[in-house]
């Protein structure tokens, strides 16, 4: 169907879709509508989610920046009812791993040029990287499936954050999406460079042990994980110079480290609370 609609109408159903990824009860109406734009003269989809993730990772830094890397990390995306999933959801538990293909809504513009974390090699055009903005904020998943339970499906590895809409789902076919001799593209040239060596002073160890016990935090993998990437401020990593020494922030804590050539030492882990939410903690 294209329909002739004006460019701002256009704006609020796409704005009221997205808006609506939060109220799980409304449900987008307009399924594979395509519409024609006034100011560019193409097609526009307006697309609905047939389901959301739900797990536990609800800001972006916490959020491991491909499957591979989340180390097991579970996550369920839950299909929307009364929409006849069931059916297309049969078979798909002979698979043992799939596709997830998503939007990434938490990001409201896109750009042309983007810094991968590890980049040593400066910006990188969009479309070479995995990078979530996009002009089409489609992400793209491979994870391993765990189990059907009706029409929620209990996953490992995900990169996807809480309340993620996802598009489709489809099953990874080892014969053709397995390319071993696939490459790196520019990452086999300069990036990513080796990771750092991350070591913890005794006095670190010990507080994270008391962070980890008490919050359910992992924190001491979160800053192994963050300062392997390396030490410099940068988009994705929450890193600042201190007077004497660096910083890592990591959720409301603050872990302060020392680099030498390409070993960091964690020295110790301070309280990023501020005194009024701790007040209301108390
Ligand atoms: C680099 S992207 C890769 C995603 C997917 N594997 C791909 O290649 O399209 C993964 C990162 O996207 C971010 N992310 C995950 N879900 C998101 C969402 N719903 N909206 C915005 N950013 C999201 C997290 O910071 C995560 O670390």
């Amino acid at each position: 169907m294209l329909l002739k609609l004006p460019v701002g109408y256009l704006i609020l159903v796409m704005w009221s879709a997205l808006t609506s990824v939060s109220s799980r009860t409304r449900s987008w109406r307009i399924l594979g509508v395509m519409l024609s734009s006034e100011d560019h003269g193409e097609p526009r989809l307006v697309l609905e989610p047939i389901g959301f993730v739900r797990n536990a990772l609800a800001t972006k830094v916490e959020a491991a920046r491909q499957p591979q890397a989340a180390d097991g990390t579970p996550a369920q995306i839950e299909l929307l009812p009364g929409r006849h999933f069931e059916h297309a959801l049969e078979d798909l538990a002979s698979w043992k791993w799939i596709w997830v293909i998503f939007w990434f809504h938490h990001n409201p513009a896109w750009r042309p040029k983007v810094l991968p974390p590890r980049s040593v090699t400066g910006r990188k055009g969009v479309f070479a990287t995995r990078s979530p903005h996009r002009p089409n904020p489609i992400g793209l998943s491979v994870v391993r499936l765990e189990r059907v339970d009706g029409l929620t499906l209990h996953i490992l590895d995900s990169d996807m954050l809480d309340g993620t809409p996802v598009l489709d789902l489809k099953p990874y076919v080892a014969y053709t999406d397995a390319h071993p001799d696939a490459g790196n593209g520019w990452l086999d040239d300069a990036d990513p460079v080796r990771a750092y060596d991350v070591h913890f002073d005794a006095l670190a160890v010990e507080q994270m042990q008391w962070i980890e016990a008490r919050t359910g935090l992992p924190i001491e993998a979160r800053i192994r994980a963050t300062l392997a990437l390396g030490p410099e401020p940068h988009p994705y990593r929450r890193i600042r110079r201190l007077k004497e020494g660096m910083q890592l922030a990591v959720k409301e804590w603050r872990a302060r480290f020392s680099v030498e050539g390409r070993e960091i030492r964690v020295i110790d882990i301070a309280s990023g609370f501020r005194l009024s939410e701790l007040a209301m903690r108390s």
